[in-house]
């Protein structure tokens, strides 16, 4: 049954196909990396739109019915322990629903989480109820859930997003120990999803690294003018709503097309309207300077936190909009900076902070909002 929403601008999870746009060549590589067993790497700034590009893959029609498929977020995990726990949890949850038949076999095979398997009092129902501190032996539980992989009736795709985490866990030799499993599970084809560009790279493409060349990339870009542009026009058309093209562009420029931002403040613009109305800068100005507005009280306190040398370079990067040659002479004059490597260093930790992302020729402050906030109380302000 197609789920019915009130606004079609959806900004929490995925819902269904009907309010997911476009991402139609991504889906079709994501899609076919699978049926053909080729791990695949999803690099992109947070919010681009990687968790949606692969919850929608793993909807259609044939990867439900020819794969078990498992989405596991481990940006919180901080130790191998944890990252068992997560694991281990999350098939189980995935398989609860299938009945107390998969929760037994689950069970079976990984019998070192046996202690977590417990019924619930009241209902009956099966429950994962250990703490992590219960994970006495990492390496055989992850051992065990790679086992349980590799009997599974159907194939596998496992989905690891903030993948990059594994890299900050104080044990050794992580990522040999995943690799190592990773390429003996032949009924699994994995997709490792990450927002930290540099760390991704460095683990897929560093020679010395053992995920070297173990997976091909999709480097996840904005959703194109004219695709979002289709969108909301399909969107808004269908409630009687009217928006110019020219308004979606402009939207489009001052936000660079990020997922979230405009499905954020598509998402109070069709509120805003009713049917048979049409949309004006007017208003777009209005609902976009106070949804900034909104988050004024984060956004100063984030610049508060920031050493002086990183805010000077933060500030000259949102005055921008898109910062090219940063390190230049002029760049640095223009903006009253110290020095091409004391700019170096800032954009360094700045990039660590995920306050700004990089592609192949500027520098951006990653969040648009912030970024336009940014630019009004620092610099000449903005304005559709
Ligand atoms: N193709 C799309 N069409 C519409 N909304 C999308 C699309 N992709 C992502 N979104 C929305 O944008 C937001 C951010 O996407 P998400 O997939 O969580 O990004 P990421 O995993 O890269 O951080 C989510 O609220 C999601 O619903
Ligand atoms: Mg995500």
């Amino acid at each position: 049954m197609a789920t019915k929403i009130k606004n079609p601008f959806v900004i929490g999870g995925y819902v269904s196909a009907e309010y997911f746009c476009d991402r139609e060549v991504e889906s079709k590589e994501l899609i076919s990396a699978f049926e053909n067993e080729r791990n695949m790497v999803i690099v992109s700034p947070r919010r681009m739109g990687k968790t949606g590009l692969i919850e929608h893959c793993f909807h259609h029609k044939n990867i439900q019915k020819e794969y078990y498929t498992f989405f596991v977020d481990i940006y919180a995990t901080g130790t191998l322990k944890e990252l068992v726990f997560t694991l281990g949890k999350h098939i189980f949850d995935t398989l609860k629903p299938r009945g107390m038949k998969f929760v037994e076999q689950f069970f079976a095979t990984i019998s070192s989480l046996r202690p977590a398997f417990k019924l619930d009092s009241i209902t009956g129902q099966p429950v994962f109820d250990i703490g992590i501190g219960d994970i006495r032996q990492p390496l055989l539980s992850l051992e065990e859930i790679f086992d349980y992989l590799e009997k599974a009736d159907k194939r596998c795709i496992v989905a690891i997003d903030e993948f990059q985490q594994i890299t900050k866990y104080p044990e050794k030799n992580v990522e040999a120990i995943l690799r190592t499993h990773i390429q003996k599970c032949k009924n699994s084809t994995f997709v490792f999803s990450g927002s930290q560009r540099h760390m991704m790279q460095n683990i897929f493409f560093s020679a010395s690294r053992p995920f070297y060349q173990s997976a091909s990339m999709l480097n996840l870009e904005p959703i194109s003018l004219e695709a979002y542009t289709k969108f909301v026009d399909n969107h808004f058309q269908k409630a009687g709503k009217m928006v110019s093209n020219e308004c979606v562009e402009r939207i489009y420029h001052l936000l660079e097309g990020h997922t979230w931002y405009m499905q954020s403040l598509f998402n109070r613009l069709y509120e805003q309207l009713d049917s048979n109305e049409e949309m004006t800068l007017a208003l777009v100005n209005d609902v976009l300077h106070k949804t900034v507005e909104s988050n004024k009280a984060v956004y100063q306190n984030l610049v508060s936190m920031l050493p002086e040398r990183q805010k000077e370079v933060l500030f000259a990067i949102a005055k921008e909009g898109k910062a090219a040659e940063i390190t230049s002479a002029k760049f640095i004059k223009k903006h009253g900076l110290n020095s091409a490597s004391s700019v170096q260093s800032s954009v360094k930790q700045l990039l660590e902070r995920e306050l700004i992302t990089k592609n192949d020729t500027f520098y951006l402050v990653y969040d648009r909002f912030f970024g336009l906030w940014l630019s009004e109380t620092y610099g000449t302000g903005y304005r559709m």
